[in-house]
């Protein structure tokens, strides 16, 4: 893979990728193992949409991020594993150990009928095995469905019936700081609802008492004994699936990504190398968990396919003290050093001293993901962990790109705080006004969207393309639409603001407001709700809920409280409304259209300039909701 190292170098760079990006990606794909080489690099079609990449190329990504790499780094260590608790000792395994790991778990899902194309739900906490688990199921050509281990069995049951998933890999629970979560009983529930799946394999990591449901359930310490350690790689198509990932929409249903192979495996391994200018044998550590696109690209298949060393954390910042970041990344000698700009904000609260009795200098890069990183936060990034050395890169993409694509590229783009500046190669943005009209200036603000393929690019919405269609390709037709805005400076440096749908993003992770309401709507003494995002210290976006009862309630803090026990029972903690207004109606129009403008202004703590309020159904009600504010 040909480096870039100066910014000219990446100009020129950027344009041949522009100029010929067949050439280009054709280029960056001959560093990895093909079984039979493409026919035909790319096909497209924006208005159908329809994209294909790699075309008859025959692959598979295990052999790419495991076998391939073993006569030269067998000993050399694929993945550290840091516990939650850091008492307990970590964990080192080589690529030859992740080889036999691997095709342990794919020998035992093919012991239990799974096959290529069969969807496996993986629901884990942040453990090797859940590696070993991602990359048994890719081994075998069988499609993962990685569901985040804090989503409760409301959410499990949407994303395992829309998959038909066939058979759940799980642990009895998980621990996170102080917390023990016993997962086995969340699947227990889900499963109630979830016909297709036929098994279960249950690891043990927290020694939390489960039933075990005879002829369904299976402890994966019997069954990975009868499972040999060598497995051919199924040999698969660029465009078969390799794994479809959840993120939500602007309906209450998530949308189910689908992620094909062989593109994915290019881009992930070239953006990682590229933006943070890996080098063999420094220590990467991404502290995101793997239920996330950020974990899958860049804790497993972005590093494991450059035959890096990837660190795998199962704790979280704050325990046992704000310190347990910079204590990590010492004993582990951290050189790269990625996180989400949440984790920063609630950092930067604790005292320096939890930073300073640390010894942080093996870290050269610093990276950020998951939403705008405000300009104190870089600043206090770069200072306090970078010791104003280390480039920050602030990487902006999305679960449906699959990869990096706006971001510096380490030591050689100039930098700008709170700036995702450039597009990597191979990126087109494009900034649109709200008429539809490409901005083609500098000095611009707008929609952000992409106007030509890239390899990971998600291929469709699982069993709903006309959704994949509605969603990403009807606002601008022709173009990719994010749904972010963004602002390009008079240099060409890219900005991302934020959503301009109703997504929000509260600590880095994606929340349709529809699904926040539905939750809130099962309550019985619910009748209607609104949900909007506002700023939040740490969070980035709190949540803000507008609710509407069938009755005045009389203790409105326990009707409060009993509201985010559900919403968490349902979605998941990270669901829980932050702020509950009770309200006697919503600014509606005549058309019965919430006027959410309203409620984010109100929500904001803008209670003037609301704007014209005169279409509404019942203008009043503005007053009210002003007046009630919280
Ligand atoms: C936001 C996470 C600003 C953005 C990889 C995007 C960002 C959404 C950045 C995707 C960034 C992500 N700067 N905003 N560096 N990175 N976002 O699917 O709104 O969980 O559309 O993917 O996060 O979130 P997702």
């Amino acid at each position: 893979m040909k480096r870039i190292t100066s910014p000219s170098e990446y100009q020129q760079v950027y344009q041949e990728s522009v100029q010929q990006p067949e050439k280009f990606w054709a280029d960056v794909a001959s560093d990895f193992v093909w079984r039979k080489k493409w026919d035909k690099v790319l096909e497209w079609d924006f208005h159908k949409p329809e994209v294909k990449w790699f075309i008859g190329g025959k692959m598979n990504i295990t052999e790419n991020c495991i076998d391939r790499h073993l006569p030269v780094r067998a000993n050399q260590t694929a993945l550290i594993w840091e516990p939650n608790d850091p008492q307990e000792e970590y964990r080192s395994i080589t690529y030859q150990e992740l080889y036999d790991q691997v095709c342990r778990v794919a020998n035992m899902l093919k012991n239990h009928g799974v096959k290529k194309g069969d969807r496996v739900c993986i629901y884990m906490p942040m453990i090797p095995e859940v590696a070993f688990a991602m990359l048994g199921c890719a081994r075998i050509g069988a499609v993962h469905s990685v569901v985040f281990a804090g989503f409760s069995s409301g959410s499990l049951v949407d994303r395992i019936n829309d998959a038909g998933c066939k058979l759940v890999l799980t642990s009895d629970g998980s621990f996170r700081g102080d917390k023990k979560i016993d997962l086995k009983s969340i699947i227990d529930e889900a499963l109630l609802k979830c016909p297709s799946v036929e098994k279960t394999i249950v690891y043990k990591r927290s020694g939390s008492s489960v039933k075990m449901k005879s002829g369904r359930d299976f402890w994966w310490h019997d069954e990975i004994k009868k499972a040999t350690s060598t497995c051919e790689p199924e040999v698969m198509d660029s465009e078969d699936l390799l794994f479809i990932l959840y993120t939500s929409g602007s309906t209450g249903k998530p949308k189910g990504m689908v992620h094909t192979c062989g593109g994915y495996m290019v881009y992930t391994s070239y953006t990682f190398q590229t933006a943070f200018q890996y080098q063999p044998g420094q220590i990467y550590w991404c502290t995101a968990d793997v239920g996330w696109i950020t974990g899958h690209s860049y804790i497993l298949y972005g590093p494991l396919a450059s035959g890096a060393t990837s660190l795998m954390f199962e704790g979280i910042p704050s325990w046992p003290d704000m310190g347990r970041f910079w204590h990590v990344a010492e004993k582990h000698r951290v050189n790269i050093f990625y996180t989400a700009p949440t984790a920063i904000r609630s950092l930067e609260k604790a005292p320096l001293s939890f930073i300073h009795q640390y010894d942080l200098h093996t870290i050269k890069v610093l990276g950020t993901v998951g939403e705008p990183i405000n300009e104190e936060a870089w600043h206090w990034y770069q200072e306090h962990i970078g010791r104003n050395q280390c480039p920050v890169i602030d990487t902006w993409w999305q679960t449906e790109t699959g990869g990096f694509m706006i971001s510096p590229i380490a030591h050689v783009t100039k930098l700008k705080p709170a700036y995702a500046t450039l597009p990597l190669p191979g990126v087109q943005p494009a900034v649109m006004d709200e008429n539809g009209k490409e901005l083609t200036e500098n000095g611009v603000e707008g929609r952000l969207t992409l106007k030509f393929p890239w390899p990971a690019m998600a291929r469709t919405i699982y069993g709903d393309h006309q959704r994949f269609k509605d969603t990403y390709f009807s606002t601008f037709p022709g173009k990719y639409f994010t749904g972010d805005g963004c602002k390009r400076d008079e240099e060409g440096y890219y900005r991302i603001t934020g959503r301009v749908d109703d997504i929000i993003i509260v600590s880095g992770h994606n929340m349709g407001t529809a699904e926040v309401e539905s939750a809130i709507d099962e309550h019985s003494a619910v009748c209607e709700s609104a949900v909007v995002g506002y700023p939040h210290d740490i969070k980035g976006q709190g949540i803000y809920a507008y609710v509407i009862c069938y009755d005045k309630p009389h203790e409105e803090d326990k009707l409060r409280s009993e509201i985010r026990d559900l919403v968490s029972k349902i979605i998941g903690p990270i669901a829980k409304p932050d702020k509950i207004q009770f309200v006697s109606g919503l600014p509606k129009t005549r058309s019965g259209k919430i006027m959410r403008r309203i409620l984010r202004k109100v929500a904001e703590g803008e209670t003037s300039n609301l704007g014209d309020t005169s279409t509404l159904l019942d203008p009043a009600i503005v007053d009210e909701i002003k007046s009630g504010a919280l």
